[in-house]
């Protein structure tokens, strides 16, 4: 028992926008310029910016976003023409400062087979494009991308087509999304950027710094866009807030924590999380991984000593140690490093001063291959791989 027989690691997949900081021997690369994706026919009330989650084992939620009012119906269903089944959802907006959004319509639909392709159209019109997107496997293997600090920059626009490349089942994203930083139009054309990707697969996020969008006086609700824009499925894991959730997912059990709300002991986040943990039967998801955004552990310069990775550390640590969760991603650095805590004392076991993607490759319940993608100048290349093996298949460690 206790923490010796943990191998909790921790790494981060980052790519992004902004480069604070120059490290010695350890410097992150330079951004590249920030892309803005314009609406293809700025008169047309078509969807834009599709983007599909998972809801439970079977549903999906569907999500666009059209300029007008137009109707929250997704048609869909296993044959080209989309046409077998239809159902209707919710349409939202926001307002910030001076910018109003469009109608953002989400859609749950369902029960779904898995690792199955699935047609649809949306907003009710026959004459409507056709979308697809594949549903994840209810058994290993599964694939999942990762990535951090996403941006939109010309170092994003390569790193989603390695992405895309990549046969992947799931994209996994611990935190800062657009980097749109209070100019709600970044929001638009990163959802633009996205989507043909983010309508094929889901696409589970957390959030991050630059997702809280607070302005003294001006603007005091944080996160507004991302929780009017990015809706996950936090109620059916019986979790009072968008901002953090779980799912499970073949024999994976996935936990996004928030690193920019509460998190002590009394925060309803850390009542959450110690239920949601308890709740965890390793026999149906023999793996557990967490993502939070803000990381506990960093070799890297930049981001050092920031109240959301050591308190939240301190505070939230020990209940994954003694819960046996088997991996933790996060991001915020823009550079990779991947740690063990145990058995080695030396912990930072690789890190790399690149922009990339992550691809957990869960082949079964004890075996899982991790390779990380180095974004090379617009090649991938895989400069550290690695085999886990989950803590509920080692019978020294009793899960
Ligand atoms: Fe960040």
């Amino acid at each position: 028992m206790g923490g010796l027989r943990m191998r909790v690691f921790l790494l981060f997949l980052i790519i992004g926008i902004f480069d604070f900081h120059v490290v010695c021997g350890y410097t992150r690369p330079p951004p590249r310029r920030t892309l803005f994706i314009p609406l293809a026919d700025p008169d047309s009330d078509s969807p834009q910016q599709v983007h599909i989650s998972q809801v439970g084992r079977d549903r999906m939620r569907i999500s666009w976003i059209t300029d007008g009012p137009t109707s929250a119906r997704v048609d869909y269903g296993p044959s080209p023409a989309a046409n077998a089944v239809s159902a209707t959802g919710k349409t939202s907006s926001y307002r910030y400062l001076t910018y109003e959004s469009g109608e953002i319509h989400d859609v749950v639909i369902g029960p779904l087979n898995p690792k199955t392709v699935y047609y649809y159209r949306l907003g009710g019109s026959p004459s409507s494009q056709t979308y697809s997107f594949q549903t994840p496997p209810s058994q290993f293997p599964i694939k999942f991308a990762v990535v951090g600090d996403l941006g939109q920059t010309e170092w994003t626009k390569s790193t989603l087509e390695h992405i895309g490349n990549s046969t992947y089942d799931m994209l996994l994203l611990p935190g800062d999304l657009s980097y749109a930083d209070v100019i709600q139009d970044l929001w638009d054309s990163y959802g633009r950027l996205v989507e043909p990707l983010a309508r094929q697969r889901p696409w589970m996020v957390t959030q991050g710094n630059h997702e809280v969008e607070k302005i003294p006086v001006l603007h005091s609700e944080p996160f507004t866009a991302y929780n009017a824009r990015w809706r996950m499925p936090y109620e059916e894991s019986a979790s009072d807030s968008n901002l953090y959730y779980s799912f499970d997912v073949a024999g994976v059990h996935v936990i996004m924590l928030a690193s920019y709300t509460d998190f002590d002991p009394d925060s309803s986040q850390y009542k959450w999380l110690q239920g949601d943990l308890k709740n965890i039967n390793r026999v149906n998801t023999p793996w557990v991984f967490a993502l939070i955004h803000a990381p506990w552990y960093n070799s890297n310069t930049a981001h050092q000593g920031e109240p959301e990775s050591v308190s939240m550390k301190a505070s939230m640590e020990d209940l994954l140690y003694q819960s046996r969760v088997d991996l933790v991603f996060a991001g915020h650095v823009h550079a990779y490093e991947r740690f063990y805590i145990n058995p080695k004392p030396e912990i930072s076991m690789f890190r790399e001063a690149s922009f990339g993607h992550g691809i957990l490759d869960v082949v079964n319940a004890s075996h899982a291959l991790w390779s990380w993608h180095r974004n090379d100048n617009d090649e991938p290349v895989v400069s550290d791989s690695v085999w886990f093996t989950s803590l509920s298949s080692n019978p020294s460690c009793k899960v």
